[in-house]
């Protein structure tokens, strides 16, 4: 083994410029949180997967969406990027932004890197669940990794149209982004009308299934390089909008490039840590890694669609510390320092600010000053603690080029 070898899931990759995945965030590979039976993102996920069971069956009564929830994080950037027609340019693709194993390989960014090859494997309905990795600010909200539902139906001219003078597409294969919310240059108008009832009927349900009945609910026009024309879908809840899914009608270069050139498909993508956050109140997304039973036992031995509320263990007191740097030579993104304060503080990092940015006019250099939030889930933590803490973070800054002021 060279130093520049290491091994994720018993392959091994070779290090370039590009890798930037740090020991604490590959530590999550494999947890598999959202498969626990007393983890609230189980619930959640086994009640996305029963409305869908339900919703479509075949003549037999048999469920037709196959799920598919293991499939391994580690995707190449074809997966992850081109299947999925995003730009070279696009600022997804950023380093800032991903975990890259390396210039060809990543954790991935969203469930939607396994769309094209299911496909391309003769699929036309599917569930696809899993852990997916996102470089971001931290705080109560964020986490470095989370899970996404995603899903697929492709539909053939005689599933949609009893009428055999109507068609699903115009022009032959003119599969051209025309930069048109209503609908791609290839597809009829009626197809996609068609289309875009069953997406949002399916997704209407699907939200008064895990909220609640009479939720209120609006469509709010998107767009994403994979789907075309695209929406998001936003409940009222707790006096506010909040946004659970993405979704549209598939690109149609999608599936001509898995080999499908008779059907239309829309797809969607949905976070469960928000959702289980909004339908149990729970107001920390680091309590979904928690193994402590104050938390797991709430969700133990509980029917999916039991209402629950979860009840504070109790709540410690926050702990401030700022720090301030100039800005080591070379890149550095507040996502580097995101990384590094949560390699080495860990879940005691509560949320992290950047407060003050500052450039020196005579020298250009550019110092930050960030405040770190430090609190325990499970204790009361002493400022003698976090102060090891907060020192080994500056260390770690220091150890990267930069001055602390
Ligand atoms: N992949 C998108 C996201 O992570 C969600 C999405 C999936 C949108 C499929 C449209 C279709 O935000």
């Amino acid at each position: 083994l060279k130093t520049n070898d290491f091994i994720l899931l018993n392959q091994n990759y070779l290090k370039d410029e590009y890798t930037n995945i740090t020991d604490k965030v590959s530590g999550y590979i494999g947890r598999n949180i959202y498969l626990q039976s007393s983890n609230p993102l189980n619930l959640v996920r086994q009640r996305i997967v029963n409305y869908f069971y339900k919703k479509y069956v075949n003549r037999r009564g048999n469920p037709i969406f196959s799920i598919h929830d293991n499939l391994p994080p580690i995707v190449n950037v074809t997966q992850n990027f081109d299947s999925l027609l995003i730009p070279k340019d696009h600022p997804s693709r950023n380093k800032s932004d991903c975990y890259y194993i390396n210039k060809k390989f990543l954790l991935r960014a969203h469930m939607t890197a396994h769309q094209s090859e299911l496909i391309q494997s003769g699929l036309n309905n599917f569930l696809i669940i899993g852990d997916v990795y996102r470089r971001d600010e931290i705080d109560r909200t964020h986490y470095p990794v989370f899970h996404q539902v995603d899903a697929v139906r492709l539909r053939s001219k005689t599933q949609i149209f009893s009428d055999d003078n109507l068609h699903i597409f115009e022009e032959g294969t003119n599969t051209a982004f025309t930069g048109n919310q209503e609908k791609q240059a290839c597809h009829t108008l009626e197809a996609v009308k068609v289309v875009e009832f069953e997406l949002k009927d399916t997704l209407v349900g699907l939200a008064k299934a895990l909220f609640k009945e009479n939720t209120k609910y609006r469509w709010v026009d998107t767009t994403f390089p994979f789907t075309q024309p695209s929406w998001e879908l936003e409940v009222f809840h707790n006096e506010q909008w909040i946004e659970v899914l993405g979704c549209g009608i598939m690109q149609q270069a999608i599936l001509n490039n898995a080999g499908v050139h008779d059907k239309i498909g829309w797809a969607f993508g949905l976070g469960l840590e928000r959702i289980a956050m909004c339908l149990y109140q729970i107001p920390d997304i680091r309590l979904f890694w928690s193994c402590d039973s104050g938390f797991l036992n709430q969700f133990k031995n509980k029917n999916v669609n039991d209402d629950i509320v979860y009840t504070p263990i109790s709540q410690y007191p926050q702990c401030k510390n700022d720090l301030s740097f100039w800005l080591p030579p070379g890149e550095f993104s507040a996502n580097d320092f995101y990384d590094l304060a949560r390699t080495i503080g860990g879940d005691l990092i509560e949320q992290i600010e950047l407060i003050d940015e500052f450039k020196h006019p005579k020298t250009g250099k550019v110092s930050h000053c960030y405040r770190i939030t430090y609190r325990h889930m499970e204790k009361t933590l002493t400022q003698e603690e976090v102060g090891v803490i907060h020192k080994s973070i500056a260390d770690g800054v220091k150890e990267l080029g930069a001055t602390i002021r």
